[in-house]
């Protein structure tokens, strides 16, 4: 078991895309108001007094889409200068990284994951739920921003869905070969939005490895980051491919990671619901934060018993929150 040090922050349950495998179209009615949203200064109360005491040294601010928050860049500078700080990354969809990337990197963020799930402007709208102007080059040149800007390393997601981007994979695996980017591919989990999940409904990483071993050929690699990725390089390439393969593989056994929700409660798991804390309406009541500690350090030694439930039951439970509320 991996020691947790890990915590990603959902800054906003809003997004500005519509994925059909995170957002159900009606999800505006769900959002949360925003009096429940966490403030920048309990976010810095929590994660000064709260977690870095426990041992949390990586950040990861997430949403829905994290630089919709009005305030986001001042949340990074106030991690960034958190002492105990190790690493502060975002995951992004990048649409409004071009005019963002740069006062990011100057508040101290040091990496994004940015999602792309095509190329293809008309198959990038579709996935996106986007029935205006297209928004793939908008996108796109939010990634070339991040890459000049010097977000490093910089990771491209794709969720791989069959039938809709699955024969993109070569294209996308091809952008590593002259960039020093990041592509990593995800298989698709029914989280959420379980009726678009039939069943054939995600490849394995295994079955696109071979598919990209066949082109190239495949060799191990690393690279930065916490997450539960398996990494390869193309030979001679100067990014590399990263596959994410919860649905294939379990990696509950290296799971070094909670959740807050940008409402203040803290999930251990993605994958089951088991354990959550509501720290808002905790600090709001007045408890204060030694409390607060000695609850989530309980939390904390449960957590692998939560993990293995996981394991145990699968993952097509039911889940009352979506990608987009929990952020990834
Ligand atoms: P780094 O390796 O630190 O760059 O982060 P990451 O890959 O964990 O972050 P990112 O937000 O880019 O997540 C990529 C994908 O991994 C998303 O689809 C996540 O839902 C999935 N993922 C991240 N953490 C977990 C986890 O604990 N369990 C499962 N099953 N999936 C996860
Ligand atoms: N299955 C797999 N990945 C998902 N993401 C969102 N929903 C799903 C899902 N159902 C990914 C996004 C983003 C990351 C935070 O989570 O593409 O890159
Ligand atoms: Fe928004 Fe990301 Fe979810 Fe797409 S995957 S709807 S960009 S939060």
């Amino acid at each position: 078991m991996n020691r947790v040090d890990y915590l990603r922050i959902s800054l906003i349950d809003r997004c500005n895309f519509r994925c059909h495998y995170c957002m159900p179209e009606d999800a505006e009615l769900d959002y949360i108001r925003s009096p429940e949203v966490l403030t920048r200064t309990e976010l810095q109360t929590l994660v000064s007094e709260v977690f870095a005491p426990l041992g949390f040294r990586r950040f990861r601010l997430t949403g829905g889409e994290p630089l919709l928050r009005s305030d986001v860049t001042e949340i990074v500078r106030d991690l960034a200068a958190l002492p105990e700080t190790e690493d502060l990354a975002m995951t992004t969809n990048g649409f409004l990284l071009a005019s963002k990337a740069e006062e990011l990197y100057e508040a101290g963020l040091r990496r994004v994951n940015i999602s792309l799930d095509s190329l293809n402007a008309e198959t990038f709208d579709k996935i996106i739920g986007n029935r205006g102007r297209s928004r793939w080059q908008q996108t796109w040149e939010g990634i070339l921003a991040a890459y000049r800007v010097g977000f490093d390393p910089l990771k491209i997601n794709v969720v791989v869905i069959p039938g809709v981007n699955d024969r993109e994979v070569l294209e996308l695996a091809a952008l590593t070969l002259d960039r020093a980017w990041h592509v990593r591919f995800i298989e698709f989990m029914p989280i959420g939005n379980s009726e678009l999940f039939g069943d054939r409904a995600w490849i394995s990483s295994e079955e696109l490895r071979d598919r990209i071993r066949q082109r190239w050929g495949l060799e191990t690699a690393s690279v930065t980051g916490a997450g539960p990725a398996d990494i390869f390089t193309i030979p001679g390439a100067k990014g590399t491919l990263g596959f994410i393969s919860q649905m294939s593989e379990c990696f509950c056994d290296r799971c070094n990671r909670m959740r807050l929700s940008a409402d203040g409660w803290l999930r251990p798991c993605l994958l089951n619901e088991m354990g959550q804390m509501d720290l808002k309406t905790a600090l709001r009541s007045g408890v204060s934060t030694s409390q607060l500690r000695d609850r989530v350090a309980e939390l904390l030694a449960l957590k692998p018993e939560i993990n293995y439930k996981q394991r145990e039951s699968g993952t097509t439970g039911a889940y009352s929150r979506t990608m987009s509320q929990i952020g990834g």
